[in-house]
């Protein structure tokens, strides 16, 4: 029993000391990111855009893709009443699942999301907002045809969305035209012809896109 009781304790420490470096590690992240501006931009800084555009937008529905280990959505569970993410692995999609079992408002779905993008768009019917975030990068993570599915996501919400949902795109920096990615100047391009009036913005590695935001 006691041998049990100093486990759970250890157990304990060890989980609050591996959150406390995880801590200083994106404090140190977020540091360096203000003085280089290299990319990738830290996961902290992303959250916190993610989470900043859904209470500017007050939006309440969160439509991600590339779940990859799930920290967007486990940084976003309480920020947004109901949580889509798609994940083109199946054992990432699997361990999201898992993960998130116990939290009803979140949906992991599981294939291309470059395909599947269409069958949950019907589903929101209030305003929400998407973080396009799918593609391959290197490790575990999936390849699909192409090395991201950015340009058929984008068509599926801007051709075929009458709501008027906001978009942020991570990794602004590999859209060079290459590898599947469109160059910025064509993504302008696109919103410029489907949602004239819109904002199109790069700020901290990330493509905003969205109508003007509420004063
Ligand atoms: C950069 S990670 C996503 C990180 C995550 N959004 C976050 O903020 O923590 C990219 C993920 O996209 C997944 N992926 C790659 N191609 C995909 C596709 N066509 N559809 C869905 N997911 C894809 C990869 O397996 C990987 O897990």
């Amino acid at each position: 029993m006691i041998d049990l009781v100093k486990r759970v304790f250890l157990w304990d420490v060890a989980q609050a000391v591996y959150l406390r470096l995880e801590r200083i590690a994106q404090a140190i992240a977020l540091y360096d990111w203000e003085k280089r501006r290299c990319p990738p931009a830290p996961s902290l800084l992303k959250q916190r855009t993610v989470k900043a555009y859904g209470k500017a937008l007050s939006s309440q529905v969160l439509v991600e893709t590339g779940t990859y280990m799930g920290a967007m959505v486990d940084a976003c569970k309480d920020r947004f009443s109901r949580i889509y993410s798609i994940e083109l692995d199946p054992a990432l999609c699997r361990r999201a699942r898992q993960r998130f079992a116990h939290l009803p408002h979140i949906t992991i779905l599981c294939g291309d999301s470059g395909v599947l993008l269409p069958s949950v768009l019907p589903e929101l019917t209030q305003p929400c907002l998407f973080w396009l975030d799918a593609h391959y990068s290197g490790g575990i993570t999936a390849r699909g045809d192409l090395q991201t599915p950015i340009a058929q996501e984008l068509r599926h919400i801007l051709d075929h969305c009458p709501t008027e949902h906001a978009i942020l795109i991570d990794d602004a920096h590999l859209f060079v035209g290459e590898d599947g990615y469109p160059t910025l100047e064509q993504v302008r391009a696109l919103v410029g012809d489907r949602r004239p009036g819109w904002t199109f913005a790069v700020k901290d590695d990330i493509i905003r896109i969205h109508a003007p935001l509420p004063r």
